[in-house]
């Protein structure tokens, strides 16, 4: 079961309802697995949008009932996560429910959903608000930072086995490199290398499946993590007063990045390595 006790808010009508759409999307990535027909997915995907629409209503309107002070930060990730899920029935229509666009969806849904309810809706009831208090010098470590909190909130990483470390020359050794454009105040991109032992490691904690292949569904999960992750660098940043824009992640083979020698931060997480590097073309 992907679902956690450390999930709940303590209100029960939510919580039950967050149950379901992770029982929803173990459902699918069963479906995917057992190669299930159209009409499965069609039905799933139905269920899906409306009890979407349904749970995020009802959220709202408890967090209304609580005048809870992130209400419109909160319902533009409801608007932005519905509008993901409209943008992928359109394109399983399209594909004939083709088995790769299946598993992009089941790895962003995954992805966002254990963020959402293990970070985002958590706010609701600690009252929390972004937090802006962060005080780091390098743009890399506001990366390689957001990329271990989120990580860990998706995995959860043993106590003391994550360590980072600021290496220059270093020789990247990663499989599954992920680059993340960036526009604004600076211009280039930060970009994210997975040794194949933490792709595989993260989903396979996420999904509480036995993954054994970097497919589609894993590589979608770790793009929505790293998008996540600069998202979260991004408002970090923008709390410096540095605005920037990142643009949606993009896949890169390995043959263009492991070997080169880069300075960046290699994290090694205790289920696996991750490198961090952000590469400027132009700082203002
Ligand atoms: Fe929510």
């Amino acid at each position: 079961m992907m679902w956690k006790e450390s999930y709940r808010l303590g209100v029960d009508r939510i919580d039950n309802q967050h149950i379901e759409l992770f029982r929803m999307t173990e459902k699918l990535i069963e479906d995917i697995a057992a190669d299930a027909p159209a009409e499965v997915y069609r039905e799933s995907l139905n269920f899906l949008k409306d009890y979407v629409i349904y749970h995020f209503r009802d959220e709202e309107e408890y967090q209304k009932s609580i005048s809870y002070a992130g209400f419109e930060e909160h319902h533009k990730e409801h608007v932005s996560f519905t509008k993901t899920v409209l943008e992928y029935e359109k394109k399983l229509e399209e594909s004939g429910f083709d088995v790769s666009v299946l598993k992009d969806l089941a790895g962003v849904v995954t992805a966002w959903l254990i963020y959402h309810v293990a970070d985002t809706d958590q706010k609701i009831v600690a009252g929390k608000t972004q937090s802006q208090e962060e005080d780091v010098e390098l743009s890399v470590n506001l990366f390689s930072d957001s990329a271990i909190d989120v990580m860990n909130t998706m995995a959860g990483f043993e106590k003391g086995a994550v360590h980072q470390k600021m290496v220059k020359d270093h020789v990247l050794e990663g499989d599954v490199f992920i680059e993340l454009p960036l526009t604004g105040a600076w211009e280039g991109k930060a970009v994210f290398g997975f040794s194949r032992d933490l792709a595989l490691n993260l989903v396979r904690t996420m999904t509480m499946m036995d993954l054994q292949d970097v497919d589609e569904l894993v590589i979608s999960a770790l793009c929505e993590l790293t998008n996540i992750s600069c998202g979260n660098a991004s408002v970090l940043l923008a709390g410096k007063g540095i605005e920037c824009d990142i643009k949606p992640p993009v896949v890169k083979k390995k043959e263009g990045y492991a070997g080169n020698a880069v300075t960046g931060i290699y994290i090694e997480t205790g289920i696996g390595g991750l490198e961090v590097v952000a590469l400027f073309d132009r700082q203002q």
